[in-house]
């Protein structure tokens, strides 16, 4: 167990988890409604990082590596549009592959990854100090989709939060609007925000990269179950569900459910919640953009498109969004 905070060289931690009655509260209020639904932050215990790191390498899945590739042929020109030195925030950090292209141009004066997976949070926060040794990591635990404290101990200077991997895309457009209000609320006036955003594209290559042939995104989604587990005290049988995900073309986003393969009931705690045979959890949306309709989003959010990037074959894009 990681204690609340920690400081050791450049790397200051800070456990801000929320307690497991929190979770509980949250997963069963999605599992009574009548489409049943499980938030997707659910997905990244220390398994789940570890699934998704590998869907992140896997052929079907093109958005890291085309991210990479429009980070590595574009990491001069964003730090020159979003300017260096400031502190730098990264909601849902994971293992901060993805930030590393932008530091040696970026140069900010403090990184901040936020991440709810604790120790997957804290190997990549020593990792990163131990590469970087001229760079303060102030790595937070905590869900940043509700309240978290900012460190009081960052230095001055303008903000920017990095949002890539089209995380964005997980949220309902409401739900985005509210975090990207909040996201301008964490860098001021004067901040940014630099965040990739998947892009609308043909129905095949969706369906693939969320099908892979190998079962990653399977067990990706089925590991959800075994995340639940321990905060339910729930018996989930991962091999009473099958994985589906499909392109839902009204809603223009991919969704992902857990299918029930039969009628039964699963205990949580003194709770009991009951399965009709092809009954589904839907665990995911993914939703997909134009650069004009996310322009429109951020806009709905008080935020101006200042920049943007879209790599050669119109995959992926990438914003420079500031308050207007
Ligand atoms: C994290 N997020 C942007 C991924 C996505 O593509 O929606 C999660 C994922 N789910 C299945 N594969 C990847």
């Amino acid at each position: 167990m990681l204690s609340a905070q920690q400081t050791i060289g450049n790397v200051f931690f800070d456990n801000q988890h929320p307690s497991i009655g929190d979770c509980r509260d949250e997963l069963l209020a999605g599992l009574r409604q009548s489409q049943k639904t499980l938030n997707p932050k659910f997905f990244y215990n220390e398994a789940g990082s570890k699934l998704f790191e590998k869907i992140m390498r896997l052929p079907e899945y093109y958005p890291t590596r085309t991210e990479v590739k429009m980070l590595q042929q574009y990491a001069g020109e964003i730090a020159e549009v979003c300017g260096q030195g400031g502190v730098l925030i990264e909601p849902g950090s994971g293992n901060s592959e993805k930030v590393e292209y932008l530091l040696k141009d970026l140069k900010p004066s403090a990184y901040v990854p936020l991440d709810i997976s604790a120790d997957f949070l804290h190997s990549t926060a020593m990792r990163l100090g131990d590469a970087y040794p001229w760079l303060q990591v102030h790595a937070i635990c905590a869900d940043f989709s509700q309240d978290w404290q900012m460190p009081e101990s960052l230095p001055q200077g303008n903000r920017l939060v990095y949002y890539p991997g089209s995380t964005i895309g997980n949220l309902d457009p409401d739900d985005a609007v509210s975090f990207l209000n909040r996201v301008s609320d964490w860098v001021g006036n004067e901040g940014g925000v630099l965040i990739g955003v998947d892009l609308h594209k043909s129905e095949d290559i969706l369906h693939a990269a969320y099908n892979d042939a190998d079962g990653v995104t399977e067990a990706f989604n089925l590991n959800a179950l075994h995340s639940i587990n321990p905060l339910l005290d729930a018996n989930f049988d991962a091999e009473n569900f099958a994985h589906k995900a499909f392109y839902n073309q009204d809603k223009r986003r991919i969704e992902m459910h857990l299918v029930s393969q039969s009628s039964h009931d699963v205990k949580c705690g003194e709770d009991v919640i009951r399965f009709d045979a092809g009954e589904t959890i839907h665990t995911e949306s993914s939703y997909k953009y134009t650069t004009e309709s996310f322009s429109d989003l951020a806009e709905r959010a008080g935020l101006t498109r200042k920049h943007g990037w879209v790599d050669d074959d119109g995959l992926f894009s990438m914003h420079y969004l500031t308050p207007a």
